[in-house]
């Protein structure tokens, strides 16, 4: 298995994922994942105590799950387009049988990626860097109905410029489109040499924003709808945490309140007309534009 530095990190996510299969009562239930742990010729011994990372991927992942198992309710026949998609397996989830699901990862991550899952008339991939143009067309022709993009864990490991291209350019493309994705602030990229996971790794994180409402100031009419604080997701499972975890965490969050927001998890509509009434801008369809 060769991947480069930022892809490797897909492996905390998968790792934290399969371990679930082991618990009475799993956050999300992945078969898919302990699978293809199972398989990988990878030393994964590191990851043992980083018991926040996990319980952390899997209380994230639940709640996308939960925001696209939404989307697929009012949409059955949308589309979602799973950025930096790693071998997340949500189609395996969560999917209703209608809907179009596009993967997107970089090129050797897909190479994995196709020894484990396979594609079809309604589930197709992508290897490209979100940073290149060509994807957006690809996408634009192969989406059916609604369409929301889902980014887990990606982002952070892009620049500012990088991450605002990326929105203004959906947003202008697919006027009405949603997008589900993570952001931390910059107490988080300070002590990230202390991360339980990702001291493991060679990537580091790259984009912090004070506030996640600052994609809400970019070009494109974008409005956050939703947005949880992992701090919160994380505590409402805080049993699954080490005991001195627990009462550190909280205790730290006490002392410095800015913990508890310094990881989000929002969704975003984009496109939103500047005229447009405060929540009269929804489910807009996919506008083609002619090639
Ligand atoms: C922490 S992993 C998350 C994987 C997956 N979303 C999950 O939750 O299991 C980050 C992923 O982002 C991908 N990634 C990083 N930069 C990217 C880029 N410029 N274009 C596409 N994917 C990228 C990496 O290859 C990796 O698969």
């Amino acid at each position: 298995m060769h991947l480069g530095p930022v892809q490797q990190t897909l492996l905390v996510p998968l790792w934290a994922r399969a371990q679930e299969a082991h618990e009475a009562v799993p956050i999300l239930l992945d078969p898919k994942a302990a699978a293809i742990y199972a398989d990988l010729a990878y030393d994964f011994s590191p990851l043992e105590n980083a018991h926040a990372s996990r319980v952390g991927c899997c209380v994230r992942g639940r709640l996308v799950d939960s925001w696209v198992r939404e989307f697929l309710l009012r949409h059955p026949h949308g589309t979602i387009v799973e950025l930096g998609c790693g071998l997340n397996g949500r189609f395996e989830r969560v999917d209703n049988g209608l809907a179009r699901w596009i993967d997107l990862d970089l090129p050797d991550v897909m190479e994995l990626r196709r020894r484990f899952f396979d594609e079809g008339p309604r589930r197709t991939s992508l290897a490209a860097s979100v940073l290149d143009d060509a994807w957006i067309e690809h996408v634009a022709a192969e989406a059916q109905g609604h369409v929301l993009f889902v980014s887990e864990g990606m982002f952070v490991y892009l620049h500012e410029e990088e991450v605002r291209s990326v929105f203004e350019r959906l947003a202008a493309r697919f006027p009405g489109a949603q997008i589900a994705f993570d952001a931390m602030t910059p107490l988080v990229l300070r002590h990230q040499e202390h991360h339980d996971a990702m001291r493991h790794f060679a990537a580091r994180f790259t984009w912090a924003v004070p506030d996640a409402r600052i994609v809400e100031s970019w070009d494109g009419g974008i409005r956050i709808e939703a947005s949880r604080r992992f701090y919160d997701l994380l505590y409402e499972r805080a049993r699954r945490l080490p005991r001195v975890a627990r009462w550190l965490g909280r205790a730290l969050a006490v002392l410095y309140p800015p913990l508890k927001r310094a990881y989000t998890l929002n969704l975003a509509r984009l496109g939103i007309p500047p005229d447009a009434a405060p929540g009269s801008f929804h489910d807009t369809r996919l506008v083609r534009h002619p090639s």
